[in-house]
């Protein structure tokens, strides 16, 4: 049967890298990217593609019923790789709510909708996309496996292990055919500028105060965002059902070093002084329930699946950088809102 993949939360940074990779990739499937274009949807990051054969765009929220039913009729959705989500733990601190409805509430609709859609279970995936977090935070030692209890501290996390949950148990109680991969930290291209590194490059671009929560002794394990959607290639295609894949690139940072690191960079592209940059951090006040820290053990996916990272991590920053520095249009946008506009101007006739 010809595929036709229905991708959530496409218009995102990590959903529209997998949107990309895929539309290019498999020019024989037909991908489905739906999104309701929150404040972390934006169009702009698809304009290489949305003109091709094999890419279609639907404008429906993840917790309409009808608007799912609808698309999986229209599309013939064979499978499944859902994305869509509230993603930013502040946001999650100061609004819980809206985590619990689209990540949790949402994902349930659409784990019912593939249910009750799909006939054959053998011949269908349902791919949920999760995140490190969901396993709590660490001291110094040991990494995150596949087998770590689930403890997330954080609203978003809690949302996110919440919704694993539940794939589990469909997979489980009705035997829809799931697969869950828990990725650490992404960056790179499309990044909306609230996360950490998008955030610096523009206030460093911008001579803005740089936020370092704490004292930035918290610890992230960075991977490069296509590295991540090569993986989600990978396990969409090879994964076995029922199992959990963690994907990360043994690449933990301090956020305060991310912040040096990124200053230096800066300061040699923009040709400023030595040591500028570095004048605009400020410790702020740190998060509440801040994590400590995170680490992926990524061997499962490397052994079982042949998976690896492509880009070291000084690479990853300097290509993100550049693509910063040379798609001004791009920040403007976002930071202006003309960004939002982009659905109304170029696809509502479609
Ligand atoms: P993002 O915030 O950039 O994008 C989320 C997308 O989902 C947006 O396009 C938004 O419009 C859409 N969306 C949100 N609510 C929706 C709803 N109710 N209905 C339909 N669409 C909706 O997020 P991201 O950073 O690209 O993360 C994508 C996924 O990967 C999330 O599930 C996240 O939990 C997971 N993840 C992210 C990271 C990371 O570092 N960013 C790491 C591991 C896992
Ligand atoms: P973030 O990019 O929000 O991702 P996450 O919370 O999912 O890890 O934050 C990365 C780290 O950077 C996290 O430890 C919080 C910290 N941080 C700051 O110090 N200052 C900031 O302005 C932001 C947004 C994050």
């Amino acid at each position: 049967m010809k595929k036709s993949i229905l991708i959530t939360g496409g218009a995102g940074f990590i959903g529209s890298h997998v949107v990309k990779l895929f539309v290019k990739k498999y020019p024989d499937y037909r991908i489905v990217n739906l999104d309701c274009l929150t404040y972390a949807g934006n169009l702009e990051n698809l304009k290489e593609i949305e003109g091709a054969q094999n890419y279609y765009f639907e404008r429906v929220n993840i917790l309409d019923e009808t608007g799912l039913t609808e698309v999986f009729e229209k599309h013939g959705i064979s499978d499944v790789i859902h994305l869509a989500a509230e993603s930013h733990v502040d946001r999650s601190i100061t609004d819980p709510l809206a985590f619990v409805k689209t990540n949790v509430i949402g994902t349930v609709n659409l784990l019912n909708t593939a249910k009750t859609f799909w006939k054959n279970y053998e011949e269908h995936l349902f791919y949920h996309i999760s995140t490190d977090e969901v396993y709590g935070s660490l001291d110094e030692g040991g990494f995150f496996l596949e087998t770590t209890p689930y403890d997330p501290q954080s609203p978003y996390s809690a949302s996110k292990a919440s919704s694993d949950h539940f794939v589990r148990a469909y997979s489980n109680t009705y035997k829809l055919k799931t697969v869950i991969s828990n990725c650490s930290n992404n960056y790179g291209p499309n990044q909306f500028p609230e996360k950490l590194i998008p955030l610096c490059i523009h206030n460093i671009k911008t001579n803005k105060p740089l936020p370092v929560y704490g004292k930035g002794e918290n610890i992230r394990d960075w991977l490069y965002v296509v590295d991540h959607a090569r993986a989600i290639d990978v396990v969409f295609h090879q994964g076995k059902s029922g199992e959990t894949y963690n994907i990360g690139g043994f690449n933990e940072w301090k956020n305060i070093d991310i912040v040096r690191l990124l200053c230096q960079k800066m300061d040699e592209k923009l040709s400023r002084e030595k040591g500028s940059s570095e004048k605009l951090i400020t410790f702020v006040k740190d998060r509440a329930g801040h994590d400590l820290r995170y680490a992926i053990d990524a061997s499962k996916i490397q052994k079982e699946l042949g998976w690896e990272p492509n880009l070291q991590f000084e690479e990853g920053i300097s290509k993100t950088i550049d693509w910063y520095l040379e798609n001004e249009d791009w920040l403007n946008n976002v930071t202006s809102g003309a960004y939002q506009q982009y659905y109304a101007e170029h696809y509502s006739n479609r």
